[in-house]
């Protein structure tokens, strides 16, 4: 693993920030304890319900963690597209008994106000997703002491990471659990995304800041073929998911295994931006027609989600998940993350022996 981070945390194992309540501070507590990095996800929080996540976890550990924000992103090119999309789901509001929510309810996420609560209480890292932060802002968090990641999707956005001067690229391959972070929403939500091991060889060509990979990372051999292919390190969200310490919803954790959940897809129907989510009725409805609307899809669609998730139907909710999820483990995070390093370490020495297995 690269210096920069095995100074932070001794084992190549990273948990992804999960936004929407799942990488809560007890999770992310238990992987830094364990010796991976854990995450807080910030990108749906006021500045506020931030720092009190940041002060929860800074009383559950002393070991370094992370916090991750989203950048917020252009005016939607075409309103009427959002109204169509209300529309469209009106017979979802009234299925589940509830009004569709206000689009245009969130659309400053309050970036800049969170930034200015990571300079005045500094945190190890902060990782950014959905673009490249300006480079005063990567600077301004350096003179404070906290090391930047920022999620890329293709070699080219890898070299954007670089310049900017970030510390780290997360190189988020197309088999990735939630949103995918491209700089910028592309009109395709399927079939242009490349996969983990190129991806991860085609940065390690591209940029000289190291790597962390995600996407569909399910067991230690998968994260011994990353480190192989260039990266320092492995990040892991949809394993998470269904750790004893995660704030996922019930519904969420069982149907990741369940085996009525067959296929992912990436898909626009629950935010707007493409996000990899189980197959679920919603998905199936709703995704074919829904617009590049990032967030006002997300804010008309959360009373629905919610509703569905309080008449425990996991047939509307967004079930966010990576290819890897059949392979969900149900353990403590912390003993998870024990058990990635074993499997980690049992692929390397299988690997120098050149065994096949
Ligand atoms: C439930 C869920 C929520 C996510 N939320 C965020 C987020 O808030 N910020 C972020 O940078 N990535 C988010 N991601 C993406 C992860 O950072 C990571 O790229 C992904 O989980 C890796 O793929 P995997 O789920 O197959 O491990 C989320 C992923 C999942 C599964």
């Amino acid at each position: 693993m690269s210096s920069v981070l095995t100074d932070l945390f001794p084992h190549p194992i990273v948990q992804a920030p999960m936004a929407g309540g799942v990488s809560v501070p007890q999770l992310a507590a238990a992987v830094s304890d364990a010796g991976g990095l854990g995450f807080l996800a910030a990108g749906y929080k006021t500045a506020d319900g931030m720092y009190q996540e940041i002060k929860q976890l800074r009383g559950l550990t002393s070991r370094p963690f992370g916090v991750n924000l989203f950048l917020p992103q252009p005016e939607t090119a075409d309103p009427a597209a959002v109204d169509v999309y209300a529309h469209q789901l009106a017979g979802e509001a009234s299925w589940y008994e509830t009004e569709l929510g206000d689009p245009e309810s969130g659309r400053d996420d309050g970036y800049d106000a969170k930034l200015a609560v990571l300079l005045d209480n500094p945190v190890p890292v902060v990782s950014f997703h959905f673009g490249v932060p300006a480079r005063e802002v990567i600077d301004s968090l350096h003179r404070v002491g906290t090391l930047t990641f920022v999620t890329a999707t293709t070699a080219e956005e890898a070299r954007a990471v670089e310049r900017a001067g970030a510390d780290v690229v997360i190189a988020q391959g197309v088999e990735a659990g939630g949103h995918q972070g491209t700089h910028r929403d592309v009109p395709e939500t399927d079939g242009s995304g490349v996969g983990l091991l190129s991806l991860v060889a085609q940065v390690r060509e591209s940029v000289g800041i190291p790597i962390v990979a995600a996407g569909g990372i399910m067991r230690g051999g998968q994260i011994a073929a990353v480190l192989a292919a260039g990266a320092s390190a492995a990040q892991l969200g949809t394993a998470f998911v269904t750790a004893h310490e995660s704030g996922a919803h019930a519904l969420h954790k069982q149907a990741l295994t369940n085996p009525l959940f067959v296929r992912t897809e990436l898909t626009r129907a629950f935010t707007g931006r493409p996000a990899r989510a189980l197959v679920n009725r919603f998905l199936r409805e709703h995704g074919p027609y829904a617009p590049a609307a990032y967030p006002e899809v997300h804010h008309l669609t959360a009373p629905l989600r919610k509703a569905a998730a309080k008449a425990g139907d996991a047939q509307g909710l967004a079930l966010w998940a990576g290819q890897g999820h059949r392979m969900a483990r149900e353990l403590p995070a912390g003993q998870l993350v024990e058990v990635l390093v074993a499997e980690l370490a049992a692929a390397r020495t299988a690997l120098s022996a050149g065994g096949a297995r």
